[in-house]
């Protein structure tokens, strides 16, 4: 079996659920369930032998060496993490905890049951850490694409904890020889995504007729990635990435943030539209802009493509549609996931008071 960390989280689940569907390997799922840890995301599992949920932390140091001998896993695939850059500018310190302190423990941990495996199953185990493009920092309009030698420039606390978790997870390879692979993809959207990220947030606020807050002038650009085309690189890099080395992935998919918005607008327009016959797009508000908000990402995927074969297989418009479709089918999950805890951050951060522009 492999050992997944966050698998109850946005891009998580879709990779236990993917990863059972086309493999069927057994999976030992561990996750804090933080605020963004959600066992609906996993409903379809219930009752699948083949799925072994387990609540707890990445860094607890007296779980995870049980863990590990009781269930015996040949890979761990860590996509355990605080991941949301807004809730990392007011609060910095559980990124730290978790992406660099919890990662260190979990390195740790693993490290000692590597090495106590017999020869041939050490030799084939993997730890495969998931990480992001923002570490690389921000490009201006005409730069090329982040490849794997880009240079680290993280600009957010969120950014420079996962830099730091790559750093660590680099480091215990070179030290102690842990056979490490490192990803680091682009913005990913897809079924599950938490809204409190850009595309479901303008799906559910556009549903219940709020505001759509664009940061800045809305010019940001991102480079988007439907989330199954994240898992199925995973599971490409898992197979048969070279231990130690990085692989960037990303949907060649660059577009600035008013664009996504229009799509979305305009895809609601026509599965769901208004009552009064308005078009979405008259809900968009102008926000003040994050602090120290990325212009541009991109990701130059070339390496993995060449490598390993691995390209994405929808485009944004397929993967927007159906993600659309599929906040439109399940306003169940919405509703649940709109918890107290949830409404306490939106209130914190689109105050009007504190971020119109
Ligand atoms: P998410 O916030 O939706 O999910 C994170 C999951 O980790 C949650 O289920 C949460 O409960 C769990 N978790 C948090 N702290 C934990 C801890 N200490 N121990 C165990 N579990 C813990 O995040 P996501 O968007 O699914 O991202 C997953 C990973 O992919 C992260 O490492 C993130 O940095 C990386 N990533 C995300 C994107 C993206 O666009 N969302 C892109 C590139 C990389
Ligand atoms: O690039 C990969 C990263 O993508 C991941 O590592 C992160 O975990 C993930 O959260 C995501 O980070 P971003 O900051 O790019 O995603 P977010 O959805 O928060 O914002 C996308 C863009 O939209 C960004 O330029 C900020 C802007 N935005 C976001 C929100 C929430 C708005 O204009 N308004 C908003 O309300």
């Amino acid at each position: 079996m492999i050992l997944v960390t966050g698998g109850a989280g946005f891009i998580g689940a879709n990779f236990v659920v993917d990863w059972l569907s086309a493999s069927g390997e057994p999976v030992l799922n561990l996750d804090k369930l933080t605020y963004a840890g959600n066992p609906e995301n996993l409903a379809s599992l219930q009752g699948d032998a083949r799925h072994v949920f387990v609540q707890g932390d990445i860094g607890d140091a007296d779980l995870l060496p049980q863990l590990l001998a009781q269930h015996h896993p040949r890979a761990v695939v860590n996509f355990a993490a605080e991941s949301h850059v807004d809730r990392s500018i007011h609060g910095p310190e559980d990124f730290i905890q978790t992406n660099v302190v919890g990662t260190t423990r979990l390195l740790q941990s693993v490290r000692a049951y590597w090495q106590g495996l017999a020869d041939a199953e050490r030799a084939a185990f993997r730890f495969l850490h998931v990480s992001t493009d923002e570490v690389y920092g921000s490009l201006g309009p005409g730069d090329a694409a982040f490849t794997e030698t880009h240079r680290y420039e993280p600009n957010s606390p969120y950014s420079a904890s996962k830099a730091a978790s790559d750093h660590l997870v680099r480091a215990w390879h070179h030290t102690y020889g842990l056979p490490v692979l490192t990803t680091n993809c682009s913005n990913n959207y897809g079924p599950y995504h938490f809204p409190e990220k850009l595309i479901p947030l303008m799906i559910v606020n556009a549903l219940a007729g709020k505001p759509l807050p664009v940061y800045g002038d809305g010019q940001q650009i991102r480079d988007w990635l439907y989330v199954a085309d994240h898992c199925s690189a995973i599971r490409r890099v898992l197979q048969a990435g070279r231990v130690g080395e990085v692989y960037n992935v990303g949907g060649w998919n660059e577009k600035p943030n008013l664009e996504i918005v229009h799509t979305v607008c305009a895809l609601l327009d026509e599965l769901r539209p208004r009552v009064d016959g308005q078009s979405y797009r008259s809900q968009i508000s102008f926000v003040k802009d994050r602090p120290g908000h990325d212009r541009r990402y991109a990701i130059d995927a070339r390496k993995i493509e060449q490598e390993l074969g691995w390209r994405p297989a929808e485009t944004f418009d397929t993967g927007i549609r159906k993600t659309v479709q599929w906040y439109l089918a399940h306003s169940d999950w919405v509703a649940h996931v709109q918890s107290g805890a949830y409404r306490d951050w939106v209130a914190k951060q689109y105050d009007p008071q504190a971020n119109n522009a």
